[in-house]
């Protein structure tokens, strides 16, 4: 068992009347009931290629290569890409990366998913070209920010390198169909692994997309995939009770439709999950969002949000559902020398663990939410590992499709989006200056 899904502090009968009652609860679970016996067929016949990833084996032996080549030949990797090709991909870095560099022999990866020019300048300034790599990331392979990134460092890299090794320094993934990024990788020698046009950009950390940028950072994608097909497993073979992605919809669900509960906030409790929480935002987000319905997600951190947002949660308006996201802390990390703790104010502290004090923190914030009634449920890690992440991956995906499923709207669409990316075109077009 990779957590421990714990929402008994989401009802009535624990947290009085904002909680949810179980009856209206239940029915929304049997529901989920529909939404398993489709996803069971769709697996049966190979349907959905994402919940085929759990078991491909073939698909990362390219990108094993490309790993190791960009590995030995680089100490920084750049990822261009935005949304769903580089969420995923900053997810599984940071299980290996701490914020303040990489894995021993590992190059460093950084993520720029934005086009501010500053920040790309700041960047670029710091690279020492010849030994960096740099991974292009488009399913589509017409995101203008992915391309507008690729076709300002390419000049910049054969330039500084000459065309030949310039190209060596890249490889991309996309779609293989015929798409402006794929048509200038294979103008200038590039090599391109080919992103599966069944796997939505959202859905994709489990396929190479996220799974690259892990394999360059040290993870065991194999471990990964196993995690994430052990939830996938239990979640449909049984009834909605027994699966806890289905529970983890229905809750959202019933919250939202009893509770009127519209924002629902993801606060994990161990620094290597932020980008986790960045990656469940945009899933939640963009698969529900539609037709009037969804709600919104909040990615917000213990501790360092109790000094921020907490007292937003425990006495603003109560529109909110909670997830905490926790691993057993006692005993871990360094510990404070009882001399140093002398002053009677600090008597709290002496002798206890860095770990200690977040254990006690994560307890009293889940407490005092419950206590002051706030539906909150918890998700309890024994220990963050390649297996726990995918595991974690699958829930929420699995979470996403069926809280879809029961609100009546398509997880993978974004058609909204669009009218955006169009009118931006536009606006570039209609732009005055040189051309
Ligand atoms: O989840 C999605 O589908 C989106 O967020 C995409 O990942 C994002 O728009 C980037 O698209 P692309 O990979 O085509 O560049």
């Amino acid at each position: 068992m990779s957590f421990e899904h714990d929402i008994s502090r989401c009802f009535s009968e624990t947290i009085g009347e904002a909680g949810l009652d179980r009856s209206a609860f239940e029915p929304v679970l049997a529901q989920t009931a529909d939404s398993l016996a489709e996803l069971r067929e769709v697996r049966e016949k190979s349907e959905l290629p994402l919940l085929e990833l759990p078991r491909a084996r073939d698909d990362l032996i390219q990108p094993a290569a490309v790993a190791e080549r960009l590995r030995r030949s680089s100490d920084q990797v750049v990822l261009l890409g935005t949304g769903g090709s580089s969420l995923g991909g900053q997810t599984l870095a940071a299980l290996a990366e701490s914020p303040f560099g990489p894995r021993a022999g590992r190059p460093n990866l950084h993520f720029l998913d934005n086009i501010d020019p500053a920040t790309f300048e700041a960047l670029l300034d710091t690279l020492d070209l010849s030994r960096t790599g740099f991974l292009v990331v488009s399913k589509s392979g017409g995101t203008a920010e992915t391309l507008m990134q690729f076709l300002t460092l390419l000049p910049e890299v054969q330039r500084k390198l000459g065309g030949e090794r310039a190209s060596e320094r890249f490889a991309v993934i996309t779609e293989p169909h015929a798409n402006p990024l794929r048509r200038i990788a294979q103008r200038h020698g590039i090599e391109i692994l080919d992103h599966d046009p069944g796997v939505g950009g959202r859905y994709s950390a489990l396929s190479l997309v996220g799974l690259l940028p892990a394999m360059i950072a040290g993870l065991d994608p194999l471990a990964i995939r196993q995690g994430a097909a052990e939830v996938l497993e239990r979640a449909l073979t049984g009834n909605p009770a027994d699966s806890q992605p289905a529970i983890g919809a229905a809750l959202n669900v019933a919250l939202l439709w009893q509770k009127r509960l519209c924002t629902t906030v993801l606060m994990p409790y161990i620094d290597a999950l932020a980008p986790f929480g960045l990656w469940f935002r945009q899933l939640w987000a963009e698969s529900l969002g539609k037709d009037g319905t969804g709600s919104t997600p909040i990615r917000a951190m213990g501790t360092v949000d109790q000094h921020s947002q907490l007292q937003l949660y425990l006495a603003g308006p109560a529109d909110k559902f909670y997830t905490l996201i926790l691993a057993a802390q006692a005993g871990k990390g360094a510990r404070v020398a009882p001399e140093l703790a002398e002053d009677q104010a600090l008597s709290y502290l002496a002798g206890r663990t860095m770990g200690d004090l977040l254990e006690a923190e994560q307890r009293a914030t889940l407490e005092t939410l419950a206590a002051n009634g706030r539906p909150v449920r918890t998700l309890v890690l024994p220990r963050l590992d390649e297996r726990a992440m995918g595991a974690l991956m699958m829930h929420f995906m699995l979470e996403t499709i069926i809280a879809a499923d029961l609100l009546g709207v398509n997880p993978f669409d974004q058609p909204a989006v669009e009218e955006g990316k169009r009118l931006a075109r536009e606006h570039l077009s209609g732009m005055a200056g040189k051309k």
